[in-house]
């Protein structure tokens, strides 16, 4: 069955982020001139998928608005004849079709997910975690999209970490598959240091078969007090199987400072318009450092 539908997590607090998220959602905060999300969603876009499900909760408002139709603002930009500006914003709102859920309590991403249930239905899908960005030739999304294709089973995309790390992430264990792709036998959600030889860390986007609802009805709160995914994900690998795959591209944790910072370098010296110069200021600045 084809994947049509994209489900995008964007309930969290960003506290990682204080003071800068107080008052707006972390997914609004910017890389050059477009919002975090908004490199997910065109991800998802360029991807072949259909519909963007939002789960969200009080105060993010904002990111509903960045993907509206704003009759107002179009009206001014027209009559001021910035069409270029006022195209560009006709061209988010019809990026795709964006719908938004509210998780009515902050029970984790598990529950977050498990929200969506009505809105999904019967069908696979694809959930991206707001905080992972991906740079990549062919977008993390639809690679993942061609691997679905042959296997017709649940996914999750996985990156190595340092060993020391691994108590950040959910952790895979598993067998070489094909290349780039594991076929997985045990999963941990933030596992204490020395509990896993594995240093393979799941990375914000997963495909997923529509049994993970009713698997995440029935999980129990886990690692830090939250349902989490990771926990259903083992009952759907033990129920029905699950394999990791080793995207390839660069990701980066925009929901944590450093990692931001190293984003917008990413993207910035990638930027079609002020890459070249802005590569030129990194070299001139770097050799102050
Ligand atoms: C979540 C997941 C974790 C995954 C991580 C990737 O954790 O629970 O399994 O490895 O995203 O970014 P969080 O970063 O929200 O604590």
């Amino acid at each position: 069955m084809k994947i049509r539908k994209a489900v995008i997590p964007v309930a969290g607090l960003g506290t990682r982020f204080l003071p800068a998220t107080k008052a707006i959602p972390k997914e609004m905060l910017t890389i050059v001139d477009r919002p975090t999300i908004q490199y997910i969603v065109e991800e998802v876009v360029a991807s072949g998928i259909e519909q963007v499900i939002l789960v969200t909760s009080a105060g993010k408002s904002a990111i509903e608005n960045h993907f509206d139709y704003d009759f107002e603002l179009d009206t001014v930009l027209q009559m001021k004849k910035k069409e270029r500006m006022a195209e560009e914003l006709n061209h988010i709102s019809n990026l795709i079709d964006v719908v938004s859920v509210r998780q009515k309590k902050p029970l984790g991403l598990g529950h977050a997910i498990w929200s969506t249930r009505n809105v999904v239905g019967n069908e696979p899908f694809i959930v991206l975690l707001g905080d992972d960005l991906v740079l990549s030739e062919e977008p993390c999304c639809r690679q993942m999209l061609s691997l679905y294709d042959e296997v017709q089973e649940s996914i999750v995309a996985v990156q190595r970490v340092p060993m020391d790390q691994t108590g950040n992430y959910g952790i895979v264990e598993g067998q070489p598959f094909t290349e780039r792709t594991y076929k997985v036998e045990r999963m941990v959600e933030k596992p204490a240091p020395g509990t896993t030889a594995s240093d393979m860390a799941i990375i914000g986007r997963y495909i997923l078969q529509p049994e993970i609802f009713s698997l995440l009805g029935e999980t129990e709160p886990g690692y830090g007090g939250e349902i989490q995914l990771t926990d259903a994900l083992l009952k759907l690998t033990e129920q029905r199987g699950m394999y990791a795959y080793e995207f390839e591209g660069t990701r980066f944790d925009a929901g944590d400072k450093l990692g931001y910072l190293k984003a917008i370098i990413a993207f910035g010296t990638r930027h079609p318009e002020l890459g070249e110069e802005f590569k030129k200021y990194i070299k001139q600045v770097s050799a102050d450092l």
